[in-house]
């Protein structure tokens, strides 16, 4: 068998139906919004890799520190033999962790939404590490995830402080359906950024160089192509601002100018008022403690909380109840 699979375990039209459901039903509501997963085309995604390299996106930075520092220890805690990564994108720090878990690893599961973000991560692993397994899930891993037949002990890993870009209530169902994909003896391992001053988390999200607004627009390009949709995202400014009180950044578009959008697909005439903002994202930072208190709302308990060296980015490892 091919050391590399690729699954798509959405039905037919889901991703299509799905996009068609969360802008009618975010354009139609006050304020607007756009669920962030939007975000992640192929070009979103090439994006996203820019971001990572920016000298204000610390995350990326961090997170990889620690996983370099420890990735053995996780090894040697979880005794893995199936990695499965929620959101896995280019896969590119996962290596780290890869490489600690073989030999013993049998498949590494990547799953994510974007099928090209999955074949290209796919292509470089495998050319470094012939004897790897991989069978990659183009999968929403907020609805339906089903994972294939895979030994265990499973690791499931959720990297990125992805975890913050759902809201709370979306967590702690999403949290909940992880916990029953695993049985005792699985782990899980959640990278989660933290609370810091917020002159460093805007700027990691209003980057100097405009990639993150570039990134942010792109989920106008997206609905533009895929349901008609006539925003010119010269009309639209990015925004990043720090909400204090649910300590999350929160990424919006905002009208320069009254105006409005068609969108044919959905036979939908949307108006915007000057200076009207639009949801696109939150990214949710954390403290230890509620961190530990959603894992064991979950089911899990928290064994392990690692930071980087200057303490901006937490991975913690979790087992199962
Ligand atoms: N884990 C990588 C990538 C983070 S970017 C890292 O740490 O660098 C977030 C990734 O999650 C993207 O690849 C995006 O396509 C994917 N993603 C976002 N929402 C998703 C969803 N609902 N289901 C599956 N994948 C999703
Ligand atoms: C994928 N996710 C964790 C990123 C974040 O930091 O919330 C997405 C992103 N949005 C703007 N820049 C990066």
């Amino acid at each position: 068998m091919s050391p590399f699979q690729l699954t798509r375990t959405l039905p037919a039209d889901a991703t299509g139906a799905a996009l068609r459901a969360d802008v009618l039903h975010g354009l139609t509501r006050s304020p607007k919004e756009l669920p962030p997963k939007w975000f992640y085309d192929a070009r979103g995604s090439e994006l996203f890799e820019e971001i990572t390299r920016l000298p204000e996106y610390y995350p990326t930075r961090a997170e990889r520190e620690i996983l370099v520092s420890r990735s053995h220890q996780i090894a040697a805690a979880t005794g893995a033999r199936t990695l499965v990564e929620l959101g896995s994108g280019s896969s590119e720090k996962t290596r780290h962790l890869i490489d600690a878990l073989l030999p013993a690893l049998d498949s590494y599961v990547p799953v994510d939404v974007s099928q090209s973000a999955l074949e290209g991560a796919g292509e470089a692993l495998l050319e470094e590490r012939p004897g790897l397994r991989v069978h990659a899930l183009v999968a929403d891993f907020t609805h339906g995830l089903v994972l294939p037949p895979t030994v265990g002990p499973r690791l499931v890993a959720f990297l990125g402080g992805t975890v913050g870009n759902l809201l709370p209530e979306e967590r702690r169902e999403f949290l909940r359906g992880v916990r029953a994909m695993l049985v005792p003896g699985d782990s899980l391992l959640l990278g989660t950024d933290l609370v810091k001053d917020e002159a460093t988390l805007v700027a990691a999200y209003d980057d100097a160089a405009g990639v993150t607004a570039e990134f942010n627009k792109n989920v106008l390009a997206v609905v533009g192509r895929e349901l008609g949709a006539d925003a010119d995202p010269e009309d639209f400014e990015h925004v990043a601002l720090w909400d204090r009180e649910h300590e999350w950044i929160e990424m919006r578009l905002r009208a320069r100018h009254a105006l409005v959008v068609k969108i044919p697909e959905l036979d939908l005439v949307v108006p915007f008022e000057a200076g009207e903002e639009m949801r696109t994202e939150v990214s949710a930072k954390f403290r230890q403690e509620g961190v530990r208190t959603e894992l064991a709302e979950a089911g899990f308990t928290l064994s392990h909380w690692w930071t980087d060296e200057e303490g901006r980015f937490a991975l913690s490892l979790a087992t199962v109840d």
